[in-house]
């Protein structure tokens, strides 16, 4: 079911060529692929059960801040992670190389609508949730995802589809980095493409009851091409010298309503047709996609709305030219990006600060709205080097 899922859709993939003896190639090599990835890899095989990051962290989910600096995520539990970065240490002798950083910090969670989901909403990204996939610094996979809050007020665990297409994307994206380095399969796979078997695999699998996510994926190439696809209001924007000099565009049906890909059973929608009532349901087909150059000292940036609903790119710029001192190691690259995120947790909470989200909403409105938007805030920052 999956594996021929998961060929339909890289069918149509632009780095593949068309011609049939190649599809049939690839296939096969796909085939290894995942086959590598489902039962080799994998024996003990955690998209069969969502409980399995749980016993990992259970002390953090309920601390209000907390910040990871790992270089995976807490469902992560593969063994190639330690060239990726922890603390980006390792260089080799290749032009570009990329440190990655993490912090976040979920929203506090304290309220009603959260009352019957402590147990399962307790994901120390909150409703967000990241990957980052690498064997070698110079070839990297990073992503974030935003879960819909408003399924938890109808009592679904609105983390488990940002997390699970995140553990998806975070594994096929490292099983495809590792065959390519063991040479069994040397082509890469877009981020369009990584997004989309992910989103089959976690609806095949059938783990997440109903959900809906926004998800933006970057694929940092060892010739220093950054290829992004982005479905949602999540962001990814380039630094250079402190000014940015690529950022992608959010996708948005309406004010604070994302594209989103979304997992819905059929009694809801049936419910919501006879109410005359829509969800938003895309399809990773809906992607925008970009490339960019990368440059030495590129600071590149992954975010989840809670950042970018609250503060400007030019608050970025001013952040980093700030910081500009604190860009060489990685120590230094790590504390800022905590820093970062702290800062713009404390803006989300200030009443009078006219964030980006309160000047947009007093400008539809036509009423004064002032303060921050407090939501989860997720960032992976990348220091190319
Ligand atoms: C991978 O890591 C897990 C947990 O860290 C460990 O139990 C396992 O033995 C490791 N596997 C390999 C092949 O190193
Ligand atoms: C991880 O680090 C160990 C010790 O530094 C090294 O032996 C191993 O090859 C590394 N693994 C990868 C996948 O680079
Ligand atoms: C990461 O940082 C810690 C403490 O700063 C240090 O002990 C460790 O050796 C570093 N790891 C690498 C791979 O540099
Ligand atoms: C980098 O490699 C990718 C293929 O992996 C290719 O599509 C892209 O054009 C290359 N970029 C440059 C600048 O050569
Ligand atoms: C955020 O606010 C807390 C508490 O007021 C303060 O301790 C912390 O330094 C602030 N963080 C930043 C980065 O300003
Ligand atoms: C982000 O915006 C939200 C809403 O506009 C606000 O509550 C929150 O404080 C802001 N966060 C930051 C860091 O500015």
């Amino acid at each position: 079911m999956f594996v021929s899922s998961g060929l339909r859709s890289l069918r149509g993939a632009s780095v593949f060529s068309s011609s049939m003896f190649t599809r049939f190639a690839i296939a096969l090599l796909l085939l290894s692929l995942l086959a590598h990835w489902l039962l080799i890899q994998f024996p003990e095989s955690p998209f069969h059960s969502t409980s399995t990051w749980k016993p990992l962290f259970p002390q953090l989910a309920r601390r209000k801040s907390f910040f990871s600096t790992s270089s995976s995520s807490y469902y992560s539990h593969n063994n190639y992670s330690n060239s990726t970065n922890a603390n980006g240490s390792e260089v080799s002798s290749s032009p570009l190389n990329y440190k990655t950083f993490v912090a976040y910090q979920p929203k506090d969670r304290d309220d009603q609508i959260y009352k019957n989901l402590k147990d399962s909403l307790m994901s120390p990204t909150g409703e967000d949730n990241f990957f980052i996939a690498s064997i070698d610094s110079n070839d990297v996979y990073a992503g974030v995802a935003d879960g819909v809050g408003g399924w938890a007020e109808r009592n679904y665990d609105s983390s488990a589809i940002s997390r699970e297409l995140c553990r998806a994307m975070d594994q096929l994206a490292t099983a495809t980095l590792v065959s390519s380095k063991n040479q069994k399969y040397s082509d890469v796979i877009s981020p369009k493409d990584l997004m989309d078997v992910a989103f089959e695999k976690i609806q095949n699998d059938k783990i997440v009851e109903v959900g809906g996510t926004t998800s933006i994926v970057a694929h940092f190439q060892k010739n220093g091409t950054l290829n992004v696809a982005n479905l949602g209001d999540s962001w990814c924007g380039v630094f250079r010298n402190y000014k940015l000099v690529f950022q992608t565009k959010f996708q948005t049906v309406g004010f604070n309503a994302p594209y989103q890909l979304s997992i819905i059973p059929k009694h809801l929608l049936e419910e919501a047709r006879l109410k005359g009532t829509s969800y938003i349901r895309n399809t990773p087909a809906d992607v925008d996609e970009y490339s960019f150059q990368l440059s030495q000292n590129d600071i590149v940036i992954l975010a989840t709305d809670g950042v970018t609903d609250n503060i400007s790119t030019d608050d970025i710029s001013l952040f980093l030219k700030d910081n500009s001192e604190k860009l060489s190691t990685s120590k230094e690259l790590n504390a800022m990006t905590k820093d970062f995120v702290s800062k713009v947790v404390n803006l989300s909470k200030d009443p009078d600060y006219p964030s980006v989200f309160s000047q947009e909403y007093s400008r539809l409105t036509g009423r004064l709205y002032k303060g921050g938007k407090e939501d989860d805030i997720t960032v992976v920052l990348v220091k190319v080097e």
